[in-house]
């Protein structure tokens, strides 16, 4: 889908030749004299339309519109949430038509905001999965034009939002991709694909290697499935060399059925999902290459399946981990946190100065926030903030949960240094606890998206969350420099994942 910004005030969007024109309206209408705003301002004054998010009034063939379809839609006080329901409202009646070309008058005074939600918004009502489908029926829409009141102001807003309207298309289709499609080999090949056609390093390890590094918990996950794992990593260099990254880690489960400690029947295909971390890296990588911003970034990928099999790991299993750390595993559903734990030691060795990971951690999470919002937690209070930020700008929020060290009690084993899981009580921040442990030598957040990354029902799909807030703090932090944030403060777990890296730096 093609988005062009254009200069355009009433008369003008009046003038535009498209199948449909959009034309939100905000509290507040000022009419000019041209049709449109005179239409406008009529139906306003009957009360047959309402500036209200969500109201609409449809014509046909209007009166000196070049369009054949208009669209009046309600969008309240012009905020990014207001044209947010505003274009989602119109997308919905507009699904089932023919409209190729698109035109939508943002509000007078529209800023950055409004552009994203609008090009967001637009996006992803549009959106047809067609992958596995025999007789596709694509999407219909191939342009669209957004009109505001000076192009040249909301250019770089444009940008930014075509960008994260591409990225989040992006983690959504892989999302959406069936498990036997989206296999760990697949994620390496599109990390590939993705870093050949924009400019952008890459490594994918096998188990081999991984298991030459000595990622013995991630390894022990994988053990079961007959699909060999893979190790992901992806860079992006937009600044000097000596400037410390930041570090995403994206949890790359590409099908979850709990392996020994299998999971209920009942809705197991929604474990396809499970890589929705991973997919919400690569999209984020996606939107980077386009945007170029001046900032070193870091993707790590641990990806495998986790299946029941006579060569699974089991309950009672005790995995060392790359840290050092041994973990013992009481359910082999809890699989996420053994991955990753792996992949947040792997990431000292780029010296961060924050590192994210991202994650459909655990039930728990859905249980307390629903699909509203991801869950955070973070070591550091600056960064939580700005993540916290982030998400709303993006509307694609958070919010802050605790990491008191009592939530780790539960943890605690005879037979290793942890094991991993604990009471189903506090079951999201346990398992944040747990990752916890391996994350003492950067400042670090942690992001459950179990609740965000899909929708389950009628409109059962891939969300692409969180892309637009993980770009939207990327790009927050660009004029930040060099300087690497402060170390968190070390404790005990911090001796062996020293002595994991000076150990791990020898093999590399
Ligand atoms: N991938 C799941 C988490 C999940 C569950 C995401 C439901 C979305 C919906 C994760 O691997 C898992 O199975 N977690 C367990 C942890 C438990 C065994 C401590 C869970 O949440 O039940
Ligand atoms: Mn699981
Ligand atoms: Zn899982």
């Amino acid at each position: 889908m093609d988005f062009e910004l254009k200069t355009l005030d009433l008369a003008g969007a009046a003038g535009e030749k498209s199948d449909v024109l959009l034309v939100l309206v905000t509290e507040g209408f000022q009419a000019g004299k041209d049709p449109l705003g005179k239409l406008v301002a009529s139906a306003l004054a009957a009360g047959d339309l309402e500036p209200k998010p969500g109201k609409m009034l449809q014509a046909y063939r209007a009166e000196g519109i070049a369009a054949p379809r208009l669209l009046l839609a309600g969008a309240g006080d012009g905020s990014g949430k207001r044209v947010q329901t505003a274009v989602q409202a119109a997308a919905s009646t507009l699904r089932s038509s023919t409209a190729r070309k698109l035109t939508v008058l943002l509000p007078a005074g529209s800023g950055a905001d409004a552009v994203r939600a609008a090009v967001c918004g637009i996006a992803e009502s549009s959106y047809v999965y067609v992958a596995t489908k025999s007789k596709p029926e694509a999407r219909e829409l191939k342009k669209v034009v957004i009109g505001v009141a000076d192009a040249g102001a909301q250019k770089q807003a444009f940008a930014r939002a075509k960008a994260a309207a591409a990225g989040i298309e992006f983690a959504r289709e892989l999302g959406n991709l069936p498990p036997n499609y989206a296999t760990p080999t697949r994620l390496g090949e599109e990390a590939t694909k993705l870093a050949k056609t924009h400019g952008l390093q890459v490594e994918v390890l096998g188990p081999k290697e991984v298991a030459r590094i000595g990622m013995g918990s991630f390894m022990g996950v994988a053990k079961g499935s007959v699909e060999p794992l893979r190790f992901i990593t992806l860079r992006y260099d937009g600044a000097g060399k000596g400037e410390a990254p930041i570090v995403l880690v994206g949890k790359g489960i590409t099908f979850d059925t709990g392996g020994i400690s299998i999971k209920p029947s009942a809705e197991m295909d929604e474990m396809k999902y499970d890589m929705g971390g991973a997919a919400s890296v690569l999209g984020t990588f996606r939107a980077l290459a386009e945007l170029k911003p001046r900032l070193n970034v870091i993707g790590l990928i641990p990806s495998c399946e986790n299946m029941p099999d006579g060569g699974s790991y089991k309950p009672g299993d005790i995995l060392t981990s790359l840290s050092g750390q041994t973990i013992e595993v009481l359910n082999t559903d809890a699989e996420g946190r053994l991955i990753l734990c792996d992949a947040l030691t792997y990431a000292e060795r780029f010296k961060p100065r924050a590192v994210i990971d991202i994650a459909t951690l655990t039930g728990a999470c859905v249980v307390a926030l629903g699909g509203v919002r991801s869950g955070l937690f973070a070591t550091d209070d600056a960064l939580a903030q700005q993540l916290l930020d982030a998400g709303d700008a993006a509307l694609d929020p958070c919010w802050r949960m605790p990491l008191d060290d009592e939530y780790a009690e539960g943890l605690k084993t005879n037979f290793a240094d942890v094991a991993n899981v604990a009471g189903r009580a506090g079951g999201a921040v346990v398992a944040a606890k747990f990752l916890h442990r391996f994350t003492q030598n950067y400042p670090w957040a942690h992001l459950d998206i179990a609740g965000t990354a899909w929708k389950g029902g009628a409109a059962k799909g891939s969300t692409g969350r969180p892309v637009g807030l993980l770009l939207e703090y990327l790009l927050s932090q660009e004029s930040v420099g060099a300087a690497p944030a402060k170390r968190a403060s070390v404790a005990a777990p911090a001796k062996a994942a020293k002595a994991a890296r000076a150990r791990t730096r020898a093999l590399a």
